[in-house]
Order: C-alpha cells, then structure tokens, then sequence
C-alpha cells in the first residue's frame, strides 16, 4: 500500500537523499528545487517534479524542505503562503534556534504545523537505521507522523515540544565535532613533522577519543551540581603537559594557537582559585562570556 504523500523541497545532496529515502519507502513524493533539473534520477525513479514552490506545496499534506538556510526558506516558501493552511511543514534545514522559532510562528500565521529537525548525519547514512534526526514541535503532531519520519533515520526522536531545540543540540553537537576535528588535525600535522602517517596514528587517536568521551561522565555530573572536586587530574596538573604541546608546536613550525586557547582557560581558573578543581570547571570560562 503506498505511504502518505510527501513533498520534498530542496534538491541539493540532502534533499535527494531524503527524498529518495521516502520514495524507497513506497511514499508518493513530489520535489521541487529552485533550480529545476537537479533530480533527473529521481524524477526518472517515479518522483514527480513539481513546476513551482506552490504546486510543490500543495502536492502533499506533509512538505519537508532541506535547503541552505533559513533564508532560503522563506525566500521559497513565500509565494506558497496562500497553500500552507492545513499541511504540515517539516522543515530540516540547518539553522539557529530563533530562526526555527520564527518560521514556526510565521507556519502558523498561515495556517500550517510545524515541526523543525537537525540531521546529525550525512546524505549517504540517510535511511540507516542508526541515523539520527532531531524534531522538536508538538509531540501529537510528532507522533502521528513519526513513522513516515522514520524512513530518514532509525534514530528518529522528539526531543522536545519547544521548535528551537533541535538547532541548538545540532551547534552545540557540531561545536564537539569541529573541536574534535581541529584537534586530529593538529595532532596529525605534529605526528607529520616525523613522518608518522595520519592512517598510522588514527588507531591510537580512535581509542583514545572512547577514553576521552568517557571522561565526560564524571564532568557532566560535576557541572550539574557544580561542584568540581578533582578525581582524575587538578587543572594545575594540565598547565605544563599544554605548555609541553605548544612548545612542542612551535619547534615544530605548527600552529599552537588551540594550545595556547587551552593554556589561557586553564590559567584563567587557576588566578580564580581553582587550582585544584578538575577540567569541568571550565565551564565557568563559558557560562561567563554569555552572562
Ligand atoms: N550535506 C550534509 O552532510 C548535511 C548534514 C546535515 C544537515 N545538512 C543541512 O541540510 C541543508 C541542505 O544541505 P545540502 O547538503 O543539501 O546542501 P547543498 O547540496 O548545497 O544544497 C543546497 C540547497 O539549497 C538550495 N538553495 C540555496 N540557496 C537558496 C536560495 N537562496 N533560495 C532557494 N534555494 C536555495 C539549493 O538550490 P539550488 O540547487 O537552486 O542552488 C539546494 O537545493 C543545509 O541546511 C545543511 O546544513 C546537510
């Protein structure tokens, strides 16, 4: 039996993914694309492409759209205002929380419902079971379209009825990745200066990240009940293994600027008494800079 019908708006590398998930999970699917013509494949699988933004709207009564940014959102979806009362608006573009907000209560002003999503996966993992998609939005509405949203990502979830949530878990999340991927790099480049090739190191870097991650446990706990006795290492420990790293760095003619950001968090709480406190602590660093 053939699923809801879905309209996917946005045919760059995600929409297409998207869009190909639902139709291999037998859902009618209409697309559209700004610029039309990006989909030949699809449309040759069964797609039907729709000619503008309001034929793609009214097409289907759940439209999801995977585009740039929220700008392009609206940019779009403007000339289908008129067609937006009564379906309901997917929208999984990567974005701010306040811009999430805003394009909720702008669905709603013309009549639509809204849920907003974060993919924490790329095109290619789309439809894997352990895919994970974000949704905040009302969790009735969540629900009777959960299984539809499923075919995306075995690890489909709702995490909060508050529209903006998925977008801050996706900065927060992708701040991890950046931060984690600046510190490979960086490794590599100093594993480099010997001629350690980057595949050769990755086995060490792979577990040691498992033994950092784990370290995370006892710090979350801390920074819940801000309290911040050291169990494993006092910050006072870690001042000169960093200096270490950037001495290392700079002999070696790389970068030691990451170092150096670690040194002045490290530093900064020392000069506030906290020598003795473990790495979460830090936190403070950061809760300051919003305050
Ligand atoms: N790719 C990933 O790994 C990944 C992972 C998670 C989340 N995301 C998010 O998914 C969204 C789409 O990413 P993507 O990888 O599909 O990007 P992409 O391949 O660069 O495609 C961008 C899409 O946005 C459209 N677009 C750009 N500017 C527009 C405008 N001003 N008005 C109307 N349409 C516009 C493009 O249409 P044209 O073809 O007409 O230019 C195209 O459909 C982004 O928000 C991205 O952050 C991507």
């Amino acid at each position: 039996m053939a699923g809801t019908p879905v309209t996917v708006i946005g045919m760059g590398m995600m929409g297409r993914a998207l869009a190909t998930a639902f139709m291999n999970a037998g859902h009618p699917t209409t697309i559209f694309n700004r610029t039309p013509g990006k989909a030949a494949a699809l449309v040759e699988a069964g797609a039907s492409e729709a000619p503008t933004a309001v034929a793609a709207v009214a097409a289907a009564p759940l439209v999801i759209i995977c585009v740039r940014d929220y700008d392009a959102v609206r940019e779009l979806l403007a000339p289908a205002e008129a067609v937006l009362s009564g379906r309901v608006l997917v929208n999984l573009t990567s974005g701010a929380s306040d811009e999430a907000r805003a394009t909720a209560a702008w669905a709603a002003e013309h009549g639509a419902e809204y849920l907003d999503g974060a993919i924490m996966m790329t095109p290619p993992g789309i439809g894997a079971p352990e895919t994970v998609i974000l949704y905040g939005g009302s969790p009735s509405l969540y629900e009777t379209h959960e299984k539809t949203l499923a075919v995306l990502g075995g690890g489909t979830t709702l995490i909060s009825s508050d529209v903006g949530l998925p977008s801050l878990y996706d900065v927060a999340l992708l701040g991890i990745m950046w931060a984690t991927f600046n510190g490979f790099m960086h490794a590599a480049a100093l594993m480099g200066t010997e001629k350690v090739a980057a595949t050769d190191f990755l086995p060490m870097a792979t577990d040691w990240l498992k033994g950092v991650a784990s370290f995370l446990t006892a710090y979350a706990h801390q920074i819940d009940e801000d309290s911040y006795a050291a169990e494993d290492a006092t910050l006072e420990t870690q001042v000169p293994p960093v200096r270490h790293l950037i001495h290392e760095s700079r002999i070696r003619g790389i970068d030691a600027t990451m170092a150096e950001y670690t040194e002045k968090l490290l530093t900064e709480a020392i000069s506030r008494g906290h020598a003795l406190d473990s790495y979460a602590r830090i936190i403070d660093h950061f809760r300051a800079s919003v305050a």
